[in-house]
């Protein structure tokens, strides 16, 4: 699998705006639209940077495009949670310095040595023992490595559940543990506690569980990674601030029975998801129903899964005779709104909550659309969202 190779403009080059009304006035984007806010992703890696005790690894899944990497390393992010060969190529490639840790539990076969003789990369995560026996089979010396078994942590606190697919029970990891310190590779912990996780109570919770398998196997582990999950401020809604997360952690960790043990975490939609907002044009407005030049092959790929947005209040603009972007008029009302693709499942989960007077050539401008858009935007039937400018508050 290679790394797609379509140039991309230098972040300095890219047309930039004081406001988001200056960028649709300039530049009335007939396709979706890409705005970076710089100073959003500066001020989310400062609190994770400052907030959490320990490492903090970008999940660079959640938005792996060079202006997001680049942005955040310029911020302080120097580790980078990767989940294949090519997104470890990808970071590299925009960041020679970066280091990558491979923390997806399945990986394609080859991808492990690959990554450690090319790349370095020495963090590797198992949750079955069909994977383990792969791993040392390639790696060989397995003394070069930590092995981070993945433990289940299904604790109901997250949006988007993270251990149906991957993780195993505290007993099952615990044996896994022991054979990852009789090969000889250092034996590590992670979890993920699911994506856009309310409780801050779901680390405490999974920490407490880390801390008795480890008890349970009677090894002692080198790291322990507490995955990502951390929310995002989505319009609609308002998750608990970070210092909340930050806090319980903290006093999570204090209570472990090993203390001498390295911690990490792999935050993707908290660190990207600020930084970005989407602007799509309304192609034809129908009655109650709204065509969008931008859908779920597009930038809303995760809306088809993810209940993030109940009521989901989105701002929209209209361009006035003179060109200057104003709000349409009337009262808010539900709006069905459909992607530009042929595909009737190309719509909305959700009814968007506009004005009444909007109609065709408006605009819409999506708020915090940094996480799991870009990475997730398909080229089906010909659309391929890729325009950026910058915003600078
Ligand atoms: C192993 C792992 N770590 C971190 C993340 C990032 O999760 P989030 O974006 O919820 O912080 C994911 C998301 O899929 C993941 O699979």
């Amino acid at each position: 699998m290679t790394v797609p190779t379509t140039t991309i403009a230098p972040l300095a080059s890219l047309p930039r705006f004081t406001a988001i009304t200056k960028a649709i006035e300039a530049l009335k984007p007939s396709e979706p639209l890409y705005l970076l806010h710089p100073e959003k992703f500066t001020a989310a890696a400062k609190q994770f940077l400052e907030g959490y005790p320990g490492d903090v690894l970008y999940a660079a899944k959640s938005n792996p495009h060079p202006y997001a990497l680049e942005l955040l390393w310029n911020a302080g992010v120097h580790h980078f949670d990767t989940a294949s060969l090519g997104e470890i190529e990808g970071v590299k490639a925009v960041l020679p310095e970066a280091i990558c840790h491979f923390m997806a539990p399945v990986r394609l076969p080859g991808q492990a040595r690959a990554a450690l003789e090319k790349h370095g990369v020495t963090d590797f995560v198992v949750d079955s023992d069909a994977e383990l026996d792969k791993l040392l089979a390639e790696i060989g010396d397995a003394k070069k490595i930590r092995i981070f078994v993945r433990l289940v942590a299904s604790l109901g606190g997250a949006l988007l559940e993270m251990s149906s697919k991957y993780g195993c029970a505290p007993e099952e990891a615990a044996w896994l543990l022991q054979r990852v310190q009789a090969s000889g590779a250092q034996p590590c912990l992670t979890f993920h506690v699911g994506s856009q996780c309310l409780s801050p109570f779901s680390y405490a919770q999974a920490i407490e569980i880390a801390n008795r398998t480890v008890t349970l196997a009677g090894v002692a582990i080198v790291a322990l990674d507490i995955g990502g999950g951390f929310p995002a401020a989505y319009s609609g809604q308002e998750p608990p601030p970070y210092h909340w997360y930050f806090d319980m952690i903290k006093e999570a960790f204090a209570n472990m029975d090993a203390q001498d043990v390295a911690k990490m975490c792999e935050p993707g939609r908290a660190l990207c998801a600020p930084g970005m907002s989407l602007v799509t044009q309304v192609v034809l407005r129908r009655g109650d129903r709204l065509y969008l030049n931008d859908g779920i092959y597009g930038s809303f790929d995760e809306q088809r899964f993810a209940s993030f947005d109940e009521d989901y209040p989105p701002s929209a603009l209209t361009l006035d005779a003179k060109g200057k972007a104003r709000t349409p008029t009337g009262e808010l009302r539900p709006f069905r709104a459909f992607g530009p693709t042929c595909d009737s499942a190309d719509k909305l989960p959700r009814p968007l909550m506009l004005p009444d007077g909007l109609s065709g050539g408006d605009y819409i401008v999506f708020g915090a659309m940094g996480a799991y858009t870009v990475s997730s935007r398909s080229n089906f039937n010909g659309y391929y969202p890729d325009n950026w400018a910058v915003v600078v508050a």
